[in-house]
């Protein structure tokens, strides 16, 4: 019987905004803002900025071109990059990767669809207790958080199993969209309070005091973690890629977008939250961690003159956002099932399902009944968090740096960014890349692993 042959990606402009709904998700808006808060604010961000220029965005543009030149998942990539080699063994731990993140991730996806239902039905404005109680009560409970969870996986599944034009770039663009324009009608409800322009100061002026080597890593992991990179989502996503596309630039263009979002939800959050303090007179509290979306913004968004439509869309849009990098995520696990395991997508989709959501029960129940139980000091909920973002993809990142600059031909490299020479990039940008990946992003990415062991 004849194979199918392989699905691509149908416009220039459905795989952008694919990669960018992969990009721009929780990381953005829930994990940014209280990065930024805890490590010194502007600092962080400039950090973050040199991070992403010199080491983040040439793995990034790695990645894409192996995952291109490889056209399949990331196990069967390296294998035909580097045939018989154990490099096959790092796209096998890949997705494994992000088999680990998307089981803690639908967990925070679900708690985005529990607080979107109560916004809408008037349930989360109408509150009159502390969220910090509403929030906990709520996790804590063995079975309505794990009921979102799989719900909101089995929305990913859902619009994966349409396949990569239908389900994924139709709903990506749909989505990627949609919450474009939410988010900024956010900001500028949060931008138009009184005092708000201290969120603003407070994010833009850097407190270098608060710099330490884990901010570096802090930094470096949140990166990585924004940007997608190194657990293999961008390689099969460019493995779906047509061969004329300018990979730099696509990837340019992904992580300036994922950038100016992670700042423009970072403004949708802050000001509001220092506004709304000023006004009750309490301290602004922006590091308070993972709460800071789903404790501190409800009653941010409830002190506030049309807050109750400021909630559902912003509850809309960490949805919309969640959504969009799940598929991502689940994809790499779907295309290894079905390229490896020879089934169909709709079983692969199965499968991921039961995988991932049979991991992420327990995520789920680390918050309540499981809550004792500890893995090396962390929660099972903190262990994959931590252990994925901090060691698994820079971890990615480095051996996917090495492999494209000490594996690949440097010839090969060249040949591949410029389309054997077709594209107008102009050779000493090519040179930089490849010298970049092939150097400074191993050597960076070591020492700040180093510096942080040794701190
Ligand atoms: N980039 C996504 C976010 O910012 O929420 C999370 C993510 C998606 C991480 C896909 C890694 C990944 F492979």
């Amino acid at each position: 019987m004849a194979r199918k042959p392989r699905e691509t990606f149908g416009s220039r402009m459905g795989m952008l905004l694919a990669m960018a709904g992969s990009a721009i998700g929780l990381g953005n808006i829930w994990r940014f803002p209280y990065t930024l808060g805890k490590n010194g604010g502007a600092a962080f961000l400039l950090i973050y900025v040199i991070m992403l220029l010199f080491i983040c965005l040439p793995v990034m543009i790695s990645e894409y071109l192996i995952g291109r030149r490889g056209g399949s998942n990331p196990f069967r990539t390296f294998d035909r990059l580097a045939p018989g080699s154990r490099w096959r063994w790092m796209g096998f731990i890949a997705v494994l990767a992000s088999a680990c993140i998307l089981s803690f991730y639908c967990v925070v996806g679900g708690w985005s669809v529990k607080y979107l239902d109560d916004a809408c039905s008037g349930r989360l404005m109408g509150y009159e207790g502390d969220y910090a109680q509403f929030f906990g009560s709520f996790i804590s409970s063995p079975w309505k958080p794990l009921a979102y969870t799989l719900l909101f996986l089995g929305m990913t599944g859902l619009i994966i199993a349409f396949g990569v034009r239908k389900g994924i770039e139709r709903m990506s663009k749909i989505m990627i969209s949609v919450l474009f324009v939410i988010i900024v009608l956010v900001v500028i409800r949060s931008l138009s309070l009184p005092g708000a322009v201290e969120g603003v100061r407070y994010m833009f002026v850097p407190d270098f005091s608060k710099v330490t080597a884990d901010t570096c890593i802090a930094a470096m992991g949140q990166a990585f973690f924004s940007l997608s990179i190194g657990c293999g989502t961008i390689l099969t996503y460019a493995s779906y890629v047509h061969k004329d596309e300018n990979i730099a630039a696509s990837s340019a263009w992904i992580a300036f977008f994922d950038t100016a979002f992670a700042v423009i939800a970072g403004l949708a959050i802050i000001p509001a939250v220092y506004a709304i303090a000023l006004m009750n007179g309490t301290d602004p509290d922006v590091s308070a961690g993972p709460g800071l979306v789903f404790i501190t913004l409800p009653g941010v968004f409830q002190s506030m003159p049309l807050g109750g439509v400021a909630a559902v869309l912003f509850f809309l849009a960490l949805l919309l956002a969640a959504i969009t990098s799940a598929i991502s995520l689940m994809e790499v696990v779907v295309a290894f099932i079905i390229e490896e395991l020879h089934r169909s997508r709709m079983r692969a989709v199965l499968l991921s399902f039961v995988l991932c959501g049979g991991v992420g029960v327990f995520c789920s129940l680390s918050f309540g009944p499981l809550e004792g139980f500890r893995l090396f000091g962390l929660s099972v909920f903190d262990f994959f968090d931590y252990i994925t973002s901090n060691i698994m993809l820079p971890v990615g990142g480095l051996l996917l740096a090495i492999f494209a600059g000490w594996r690949l031909r440097r010839a090969n490299y060249l040949d591949e960014l410029t389309n054997g020479g077709s594209l107008k990039l102009p050779r000493w940008l090519a040179l930089t890349i490849y010298y970049l990946v092939k150097l400074v992003a191993p050597l960076a990415i070591s020492l700040i692993f180093l510096n942080c062991i040794l701190s």
